[in-house]
């Protein structure tokens, strides 16, 4: 299968390791393999729960997994760098031009400063990869030299994301511990992640919504 391939294909997993690398002089979250495949999952969890066909879903899972691979190249515009630095790979396996195009538009547009939603794939990426949070993609270990982001990132204990596809409704769920960041905190640095997955569940013809300690925020 096209997915097992690429996952197996030890070039793009050292790649992917280098990433994480480079971009940990910058102080930037933790990128590594870890993240490619919770993303890849809940991109994957997206669409199949809204009953995307099999292909579609094969073709998120394949999107959230490699999205962030452009940072081995520079964290700016890393969609657009890591979209055709797969491009190789893709066709090498067999992809069709059409799946192949899903999966760039989709890579090339998850960041929030410069994405569109042009695709199923890239919505799914989107929600995905902005629901993935957890305390310990931080680096820094003094918590005295936390920047407002950095304190907002380690407050989050747990995320979670579900699909109802009778109501048509994606939900995020998020537990912060409010002794590190407050709710309102949380909200004016994620804002414009939060607006973006507004969008792309919007996309998929759904509702977006976000609790955090269990208080509905959208
Ligand atoms: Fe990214
Ligand atoms: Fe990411």
């Amino acid at each position: 299968m096209e997915f097992q391939k690429l996952k197996e294909n030890k070039e793009l997993e050292y790649y992917i390791e280098k990433c994480n690398e480079y971009i940990s002089v910058l102080g930037a979250l933790e990128h590594s393999i870890r993240h490619s495949k919770i993303v890849s999952k809940r991109s994957y969890y997206l669409l199949k729960s809204l009953e995307y066909d099999e292909r579609t879903c094969l073709l998120s899972s394949i999107a959230g997994y490699f999205h962030d691979i452009g940072n081995l190249i520079n964290r700016y515009e890393h969609g657009r760098s890591g979209a055709l630095f797969l491009l190789p790979f893709l066709k090498e396996i067999g992809l069709s031009t059409a799946e192949i195009s899903t999966i760039l538009g989709a890579i090339g547009n998850h960041e929030e400063r410069t994405g569109f939603i042009v695709n199923p794939v890239a919505s799914a990426v989107i929600i995905a990869d902005k629901s993935e949070l957890y305390k310990q993609r931080v680096r820094k270990k003094d918590i005295a030299t936390f920047k407002q982001r950095d304190r907002v990132n380690f407050a989050v204990q747990n995320t979670s994301l579900e699909v109802d596809n009778v109501n048509k409704t994606i939900t995020m769920y998020l537990e912060i511990d409010t002794s590190i960041s407050s709710v309102m905190e949380y909200f004016e640095i994620f804002l414009t992640k939060m607006l973006m997955c507004q969008r792309a569940a919007n996309f998929l013809k759904c509702k977006f919504q976000l609790f955090i300690n269990k208080v509905r925020l959208l």
